[in-house]
């Protein structure tokens, strides 16, 4: 049966969609709200797992012991990586991993897990395809990219390390929570796909554009996300 998880890291991520599920039950576990109902005649779970790279990978997993998912998205803003992907455009996943892993020091490239077999976790073919194809529908006057997505427990405000980023990983964007819930989807088996909304450019004037874009950001998000759902 499709249950479908949608994860957001914060109230502002996850609002407008829950405004609009029909809710049959609301569990708390782990300090987080998981509310199940039903959602564009879709059943799904959603739930605000808080910021950062455990809180998101506590949340996913719950979302598979608990709930049974069947597939996950993690919808929310993210700062950009390239020129080209301008604040309110939105990054479809094919692939997620963790900027800050490095254990280089026992010959793993930077990035990589240790013995995990792969330096990113794929997205799902089909959501990464289904979602870049509902935001063509849903908001034509966006830009949507299909790209790497790059997560850390750092808000990247800095020009300098945000190169070092672009230079070691070619990502599209970088946010806090995107790669632990592929981690902890690609550990259960579970299809996945990250869909981020820039707010910034991840540089000098990422401390100004975020308060400023954040919540526009995430409602193209959010609003991508509701629509997708009956065609998973
Ligand atoms: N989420 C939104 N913007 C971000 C940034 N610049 N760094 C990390 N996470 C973000």
């Amino acid at each position: 049966m499709k249950k479908v998880g949608i994860i957001g890291a914060m109230e502002l991520e996850v609002e407008a969609l829950k405004g609009k599920m029909e809710i049959c039950q609301k569990t708390e576990k782990a300090s987080m709200e998981f509310l199940e109902g039903t959602l564009n005649n879709t059943q799904a779970v959603i739930v605000r797992s808080g910021i950062g790279k455990v809180n998101a990978a506590v949340c996913a997993q719950i979302l598979c012991d608990l709930f049974e998912v069947s597939h996950i998205i993690n919808t929310g803003v993210a700062g950009s990586l390239k020129n080209e992907i301008n604040i309110g455009d939105i990054v479809v996943s094919t692939d997620a991993l963790h900027h800050d892993m490095d254990v280089r020091v026992f010959g793993y490239p930077l990035g990589e897990v240790p013995q995990m077999g792969c330096l990113a976790f794929r997205a799902d073919q089909h959501l990464s395809q289904l979602a870049v194809s509902c935001c063509k529908e849903v908001n034509p006057e966006i830009s949507v990219y299909r790209g790497r997505i790059v997560s850390g427990d750092q808000f990247i405000s800095d020009k300098q390390v945000k190169e070092g980023i672009i230079r070691n990983f070619q990502g599209f964007c970088v946010e806090m929570e995107g790669a632990s819930i592929a981690h902890t989807a690609y550990l259960n088996h579970v299809p996945f796909v990250i869909i981020r909304a820039i707010s910034d450019k991840a540089d000098d004037s990422a401390q100004m554009d975020y308060p400023s874009f954040e919540k526009a950001a995430a409602a193209h998000s959010a609003k991508l996300v509701e629509h997708m759902l009956p065609e998973i």
